[in-house]
């Protein structure tokens, strides 16, 4: 048999001639796709919203490990958002957003986008304007052609409708549920479908990471959508938690696997795990136990589809902001080093446990660079 001679010789000749072409970061997004996600992401934002850290010096080392292949998906952390895409009325800018799009598809990311219709950060007039519900289904159904028109083939999940709910799961009264009540999430979902039909529609929300109210709350948002025959793909769980909180891997299997079992995928879209300053030995352990826990959970539930770390650097991080006091809820510290939650996660990735749930969504999206081949 000639071959057996000459295929060594070729092969040698290859390795020999250019470096292999599958050689990978081994990050979190490999270990993600190798126990069956489709990725595992870090949203960010331009080095304008970055500013406010005043550490430009940091930038370069940053961006090697946002896009050098630690991550294999992003998101806009703000520059999606109303306030920054129609701060005016019928005025749109997608400076902010498309810095991060861009990037993604520059250095081969899947991006997951962020939000469409929110009651927070919106451009100024939407709370001030006197609506009527023909005035403001109008405004809705503008700004989400214009915006998911804008992104549209770039989105693997649309964020379309985000945090619309109260803790007890009763709909929170915003601009647009005092106007239209819940006709708003129905409009908003049917637009986003017609405007960018391949984009996975998600609704995204807080709280909803163990069972409660709230993740009821969500589960009929999903079902009275389903009823009118609305296309809705998946629920996002932001995942904000503390290493002090009390949720347990169980908690986290059975809230993913309740929105799973109505034949919907899951993703884990905002997470970041925040401590009480100063960061120590024993909170830092806690954080590691309290991110192996979301982590696994949604290895282990089938239809969870993959998981978006809201950014990875502390220092860029929104937690000391808004919760003062509170802070390190990333995975890298302000000198680059890892936090020890980063080898959790890696623990939970590589845990060969058996997948629990019926659901059908793992693996089969986009991988890394399928999207922009
Ligand atoms: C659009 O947004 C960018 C970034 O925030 C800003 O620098 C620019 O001035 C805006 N453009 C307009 C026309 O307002
Ligand atoms: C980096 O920062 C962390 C947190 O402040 C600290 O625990 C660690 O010792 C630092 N590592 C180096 C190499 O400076
Ligand atoms: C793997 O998952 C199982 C089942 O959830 C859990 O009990 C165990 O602690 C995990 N092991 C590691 C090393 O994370």
């Amino acid at each position: 048999m000639h071959l057996t001679t000459v295929v060594p010789v070729t092969l040698a000749a290859l390795a020999s001639a250019k470096p292999c072409p599958d050689e990978k970061v081994k990050g979190l997004d490999y270990y993600a796709k190798k126990a069956g996600l489709q990725y595992f992401g870090s949203a960010t934002d331009t080095p304008g919203q970055r500013e406010r850290a005043g550490l430009d010096a940091a930038y370069a080392q940053y961006d090697k490990i946002m896009w050098g292949g630690e991550f294999g998906s992003t998101t806009p952390t703000n520059g999606q958002k109303w306030l920054f895409t129609e701060p005016q009325q019928g005025v749109f800018n997608f400076t902010e957003g498309d810095y991060t799009a861009n990037n993604a598809k520059k250095h081969g990311l899947s991006l997951r986008c962020h939000a469409l219709v929110w009651h927070n950060q919106l451009g100024e007039y939407v709370n001030q304007v006197q609506w009527t519900p023909e005035t403001l289904r109008a405004q809705i159904v503008s700004h989400i052609e214009n915006v998911a028109g804008h992104y549209k083939g770039q989105c693997n999940h649309w964020d379309v409708v985000n945090e619309a709910l109260e803790e007890d799961g009763t709909y929170r009264k915003s601009v647009f549920y005092n106007v239209l009540g819940e006709e708003y999430i129905k409009l908003a979902f049917k637009t986003a479908a017609r405007v960018d039909p391949k984009a996975k529609l998600y609704y995204n929300d807080y709280s909803i990471e163990w069972p409660s109210k709230k993740t009821e709350g969500a589960a009929r948002i999903v079902k009275m959508l389903r009823d009118e025959g609305i296309k809705i793909d998946g629920v996002g769980l932001q995942g904000h938690l503390t290493a002090e909180g009390g949720v347990t891997l169980d908690q986290h299997i059975a809230a993913i696997k309740s929105f799973t079992d109505l034949d919907l995928e899951v993703a884990v879209t905002e997470l970041d795990i925040r401590l009480q300053e100063p960061a120590t030995t024993t909170n830092l352990a806690q954080q590691k136990e309290k991110y192996k826990n979301i982590v696994g959970a949604c290895v282990q539930v089938k239809g969870c589809v993959g998981i978006t770390i809201w950014d990875f650097y502390d220092p860029f991080s929104w937690v000391p902001y808004f919760f003062p006091g509170e802070g390190a809820a990333g995975l890298w510290f302000a000198n680059f080093t890892t936090h020890p939650a980063y080898d959790g996660i890696v623990e939970a990735l590589t845990n060969k446990t058996a997948p629990v749930g019926k659901g059908k969504g793992k693996g089969k999206g986009p991988g890394k660079r399928s999207l922009w081949a």
